[in-house]
């Protein structure tokens, strides 16, 4: 079987090395914006073929899977999906555009293609996305960083706090998934990831926390509805290759290679 990955980086270097070691795995084909990138990445891995444009493998794939940026995704879902190619796509962020995620989801319903969105860097989007089958009476996403994650926010910056400076632990924010992507960037893959599998962006609340005594990302996922009650979370040791990227974001995309295509699917 042969796969396409769009983006050499944390994510998708750690996919590229297992389907090194995965027989399933014939080829990888990987683009990315950075020539030198792919090119090193492929000197390194016998599987992995560079390509500088996906058009014309697109036949000869079963998936693509966008580890980039919300650009990538903006330009890569729409033509593989046009051509009725499967995508996991990692910049779930760009879904916060309902113009864009509207579109995407039609074109692949016409096309008979499927989008995957996978759990990426939270746990318990499983049981959340089963538990809105219920009534949800409440969603809520807290998110714990230590102050260097919030380097150069322009929200904090304009409120004058210097998350640096803070002694004990202090709430930053306090409001719904959309305000809270806009406001916090680095965030919006989580806060998209669970408005999408529970009640939509504009019903999921997101809290954001600093600080200081914690060295790791924590997202803690609170859901309470017809179903009963969950609380789950995820404190993630950051990637190797990018501090942003939480190494267990990059150990989804895999998990979910292997469910979309393997024989068997445990969590479905
Ligand atoms: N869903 C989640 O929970 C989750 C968690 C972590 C990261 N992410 C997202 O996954 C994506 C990849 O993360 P990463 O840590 O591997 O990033 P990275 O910065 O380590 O690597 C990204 C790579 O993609 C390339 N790239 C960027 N835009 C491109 C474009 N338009 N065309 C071609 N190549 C392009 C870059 O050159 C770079 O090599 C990011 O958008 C990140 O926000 C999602």
């Amino acid at each position: 079987m042969n796969i396409c990955v769009i983006g050499c980086g944390a994510i998708g270097t750690t996919i590229a090395r297992e389907a090194e070691h995965t027989p399933d795995f014939k080829t990888v084909y990987l683009t990315d914006r950075s020539h030198e990138c792919a090119t090193k990445l492929q000197e390194k891995l016998s599987k992995v073929s560079y390509v500088p444009d996906i058009v014309p493998i697109l036949s000869d794939i079963r998936l693509v899977v966008e580890a980039a940026s919300q650009d990538a995704a903006r330009y890569y879902t729409p033509l593989a999906l046009s051509a009725g190619v499967d995508v996991l796509m990692m910049s779930v962020g760009v879904l916060n555009d309902e113009e864009f995620q509207n579109d995407v989801f039609r074109l692949a319903k016409r096309k008979g293609a499927k989008i995957y969105v996978p759990s990426g860097a939270i746990g318990g989007i499983d049981a959340l996305s089963a538990g809105k089958l219920g009534d949800i009476e409440e969603v809520i996403l807290i998110t714990t960083k230590p102050p260097s994650a919030f380097e150069g926010n322009a929200y904090l910056i304009e409120k004058g706090i210097d998350p640096s400076e803070l002694r004990v632990r202090t709430d930053l924010f306090d409001g719904t998934a959309r305000e809270a992507v806009r406001h916090f960037p680095q965030n919006v893959n989580v806060a998209a990831t669970v408005s999408l599998a529970g009640v939509g962006f504009d019903r999921t609340k997101v809290r954001i926390v600093c600080d200081p005594q914690v060295k790791t990302n924590e997202h803690r996922l609170r859901a309470r509805g017809k179903f009963g009650e969950l609380d789950f979370v995820t404190r993630n040791v950051p990637s190797p290759k990018n501090p942003k990227t939480s190494h267990l974001a990059a150990m989804s995309a895999i998990s979910a290679i292997r469910k979309i295509t393997g024989s068997s699917w445990i969590g479905a």
